[in-house]
């Protein structure tokens, strides 16, 4: 799990070739397909489609902010200077939505591209951000602001930035700040902004400077049951874990019950059930020592779910 504060380093990748100092002449062709193949994009689309069940909407967007950087690398060898394309986003959606998953592909993207230098995310809140005292605020911001060059800086709940009940509040400074670097298109850096969808728009609407620069606006919707279904399947896979045959029902009825409880978290709730389905499990197995099979050691019962408080206690 990627704690706040956190930095999520990429596998290096080679950056992009700077395009050469001499441009193509108008007459020239280049070959997009091997463009395409060269900046090996296509391998993180994939480990989008693959790794998150969903999110189409999500997904498109970042296609064609892929194909945006990908044309505009080819305008740049024909010497055609467009400027840097902004790429401040906005990820609105209720917790366990995949916000923070997609943002480290996206940074994966981007460095791939040639768009930011070393392609990390380091995911920070207000706290991060904010100091307590006169004085603070500035330079733990900077240092934030440092440790993101190149990368992607992703602010959760970007909205306790600003508190409209005290306009002497030090939020105040680090969003100033942010938004100079916002601003200075040169900095290699995709400042995201994440959060729920209603106090994000309150926060935009009490900060015009902020929303200017953001040039994406991604909504991440809650998951169907059948996507969390999906996404449990997914984890469980990626774990060497399947279902019985039996549990599947069961696994269906908790995903049900879960989502109609508070403080349901999307694919994060649905990480949490497999979690302690696997320590139910083991301590199942554990119960009767004996000899086991693969299949024993991979095979979530019924009972693994059953005993969840989901079933057991009244909502
Ligand atoms: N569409 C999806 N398919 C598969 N797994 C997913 C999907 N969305 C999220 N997950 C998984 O769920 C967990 C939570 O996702 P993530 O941290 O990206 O969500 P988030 O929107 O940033 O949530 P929060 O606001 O709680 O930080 C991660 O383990 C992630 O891999
Ligand atoms: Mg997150």
């Amino acid at each position: 799990m990627l704690r706040n504060g956190s930095t999520v380093d990429v596998q290096e990748a080679p950056a992009a070739e700077p395009p050469p100092a001499e441009p193509l002449p108008a007459g020239a062709r280049v070959d997009l397909a091997k463009e395409r193949a060269d900046s090996q994009v296509d391998s993180v689309l994939e480990a989008l489609d693959a790794e998150l069940v969903g999110l189409a909407p999500v997904k498109t967007r970042i296609r064609e902010i892929a194909a945006l950087l990908l044309v505009d690398r080819v305008r740049a060898r024909f010497g055609i200077d467009s400027g840097r394309p902004n790429l401040h986003m906005c990820f609105t959606g209720s917790p366990g939505t995949g916000k923070t998953s997609v943002a480290v592909r996206l940074a994966e993207l981007l460095h791939r591209l040639g768009y930011i230098r070393r392609g990390h995310l380091v995911s920070v809140t207000r706290d991060d951000l904010v100091g307590q005292y006169v004085g603070h605020t500035a330079p733990k911001t900077k240092e934030v602001l440092k440790r993101a060059m190149g990368g992607v800086l992703f602010i959760d709940e970007a909205y306790y930035l600003y508190r409209a009940e005290n306009e002497r509040d030090y939020g105040q400074e680090a969003i100033e700040i942010l938004l100079q670097v916002m601003e200075n298109q040169r900095d290699d850096l995709v400042v995201v902004l994440a959060g729920y969808k209603d106090r994000m728009d309150s926060f935009f609407a009490s900060n015009p400077g902020m929303s200017s620069r953001i040039a994406h606006h991604i909504d991440f919707p809650d998951y169907e049951p059948g996507e969390l279904e999906a996404i449990g399947r997914l984890m469980m896979d990626r774990e060497g874990y399947t279902l019985a045959l039996e549990t599947e029902p069961v696994f269906r009825e908790y995903l049900e019950r879960r989502r109609a409880r508070p403080r349901f978290a999307n694919a994060r709730s649905v990480r949490n059930a497999i979690e302690r389905a696997r320590l139910r499990h083991a301590n199942r197995l554990l119960a009767h020592p004996g000899e086991v099979d693969r299949e024993a050691l991979t095979t979530l019962h019924p009972d693994d779910f059953l005993t969840s408080r989901v079933f057991t206690e009244a909502t």
